[in-house]
Order: structure tokens, then C-alpha cells, then sequence
């Protein structure tokens, strides 16, 4: 459960996240969509714990994000578009591990841990090879492994499609798919409506820093009389471009 309660921040005088509120249930998908620098990763990464809100909070699987961010950071997996964030000179376990070793995990669970995530995602060939010389789609595989390593039950997928082919974007949806099937709390961003519509339960258009609108897909076609999202998208969006 996931509930972001009036979140602001600002760089200096720029307002990247201005004042929004919405809930994600267990198992449910948030999507959330803007242009670009519209406050998606800001978002994102003040939910992470990486960054220190300017004002408002959030409650995350129980747990206040600005009274007990070492708690949040716990129970949150993240997973980032664009470069994987692997050590090239760890090897894939090494890299699992650091990772595991970063949210406290015990030596004898994470040992037990990594096994598992070897099997799940078929990386025996090279869980002991240095992941600079993995394939891209082995480099994938290992980066879903770091994520969920300490079994987090929220995840943070900021465009974790962005600028991939055909293939690993299917295995990030299967991958999301999984996640929710297994009860995590998602929170989702990207530029495609595609994704989103397949993806999300509710859906979150962010302009400028601010929620714009929040619901089902369904909700927004109905309530804006649209035919497709991104119609919706863009009367939201343009709209508010012109002013
Ligand atoms: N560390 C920072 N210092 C100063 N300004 C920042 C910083 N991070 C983000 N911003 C500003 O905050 C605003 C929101 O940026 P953010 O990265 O959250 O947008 P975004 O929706 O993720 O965009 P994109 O789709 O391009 O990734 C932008 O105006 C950006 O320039
Ligand atoms: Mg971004």
C-alpha cells in the first residue's frame, strides 16, 4: 500500500513536484504520465528516499517516508530506465549481493536468496561472470534480480522501457506483470500509452508538477468524452501548454 499525501518539491525556485496526493493499493499498478520534466522522476526518486521532500509525505506499506525513511528504503525496490547501474568488474552475484548487503541483508539469507533469483531467472550460465561482459539481455535479468532482491513489496519503475528493443520491453512487462501478481504495490512512468494502458490499473497524468487527473482508464475516457488516452493526454496537457 502506497499513499503520497501532499508532496512537493522544489529546486530553488523551480516547483518539480507541486502538491499531489494520490493512493496505489496491493497488487495495483500507478502509472503515471507526463511530458518531459514534468516531475515523474522527482517523483519517483522522493518516493525512493532519494530525495528529501520539501513539503508533504507519503505512507508506504505502513511506514511515514520523512519520519522513517531508513524503513521506506527497506521495502522499496527500483528499478530506473537507461543504463542497468551494474558494476562491470562485480560479477552478477556480486552485484545481487551488494545490493542485498545495502538493505542489511544477513550473509546466510541473501546466499539462499540469490539462488533462488538464479533459478527464477535462468541465469546459472553466468551468475559468476563479471557483468561487463554479459549480453544486454543478460544484464536485464541480472538488474530485475538486484531490484527485488530484498523482496520489497513497492516497486518504483521510472521508464524502465525507455530506448529498449522489442524483447526486453516484453520482459519488463512480464517482469511487472510478476511483480504484481506476487501482491507488490507498483508505481510506473512512461511516455507510451500502450504500456500504460496494458500495464496500469490507475493512471496518473502529471503536468508541470501537478496531478492533473487520476483514474482507470475507463474513468478518464468517460469523464473527458475521449476515445483514447492519449486524447485525454493531450487535452490535459495542451490545454494547460497554451496558458
Ligand atoms: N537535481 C535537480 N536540480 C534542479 N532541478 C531539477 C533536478 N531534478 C529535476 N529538476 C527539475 O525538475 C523538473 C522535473 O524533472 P523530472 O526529472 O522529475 O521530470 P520527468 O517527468 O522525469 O521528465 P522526463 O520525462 O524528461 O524524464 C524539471 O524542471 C527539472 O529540470
Ligand atoms: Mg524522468
Amino acid at each position: 500500500m502506497l499513499e503520497v499525501k501532499n508532496l512537493s518539491k522544489a529546486f530553488g525556485n523551480v516547483i518539480a513536484v507541486n502538491n499531489i496526493s494520490f493512493f496505489v493499493g496491493k497488487g495495483k499498478v500507478f502509472g503515471l504520465v507526463g511530458e518531459n520534466g514534468a516531475g515523474k522522476t522527482t517523483t519517483i526518486r522522493l518516493l525512493a528516499t532519494m530525495l528529501k521532500p520539501t513539503s508533504g509525505t507519503a505512507v508506504l506499506g505502513g511506514h511515514d517516508l520523512v519520519r522513517e525513511p531508513e524503513k521506506v528504503r527497506g521495502i522499496v525496490g527500483i528499478l530506473f530506465g537507461g543504463e542497468s547501474g551494474l558494476y562491470d568488474r562485480l560479477t552478477a552475484a556480486e552485484n545481487i549481493a551488494y545490493f542485498g548487503e545495502l538493505n542489511n541483508m544477513d550473509k546466510h539469507t541473501l546466499k539462499e536468496r540469490i539462488k533462488q533469483l538464479t533459478k527464477i531467472f535462468e541465469m546459472e550460465e553466468y551468475i559468476n561472470r563479471k557483468t561487463g561482459s554479459l549480453s544486454k539481455g543478460m544484464k536485464q535479468k541480472v538488474a530485475f534480480a538486484r531490484s527485488i532482491v530484498h523482496n520489497p513489496e513497492i516497486m518504483l519503475f521510472d521508464e524502465p522501457t525507455s530506448g529498449l528493443d522489442v524483447t526486453a520491453i516484453r520482459n519488463v512487462h512480464e517482469f511487472i506483470e510478476n511483480c504484481k501478481n506476487e501482491g507488490k504495490t507498483i508505481i510506473f512512468s512512461s511516455h507510451s500509452m500502450v504500456e500504460i494502458e496494458k500495464l496500469c490499473d490507475k493512471i496518473g497524468i502529471i503536468h508541470k508538477g501537478k496531478l492533473v487527473d487520476v483514474g482507470t482508464v475507463s474513468e478518464l475516457l468517460e469523464k473527458h468524452n475521449e476515445n483514447t488516452l492519449e486524447n485525454v493526454f493531450v487535452k490535459l496537457v495542451g490545454d494547460k501548454n497554451e496558458s
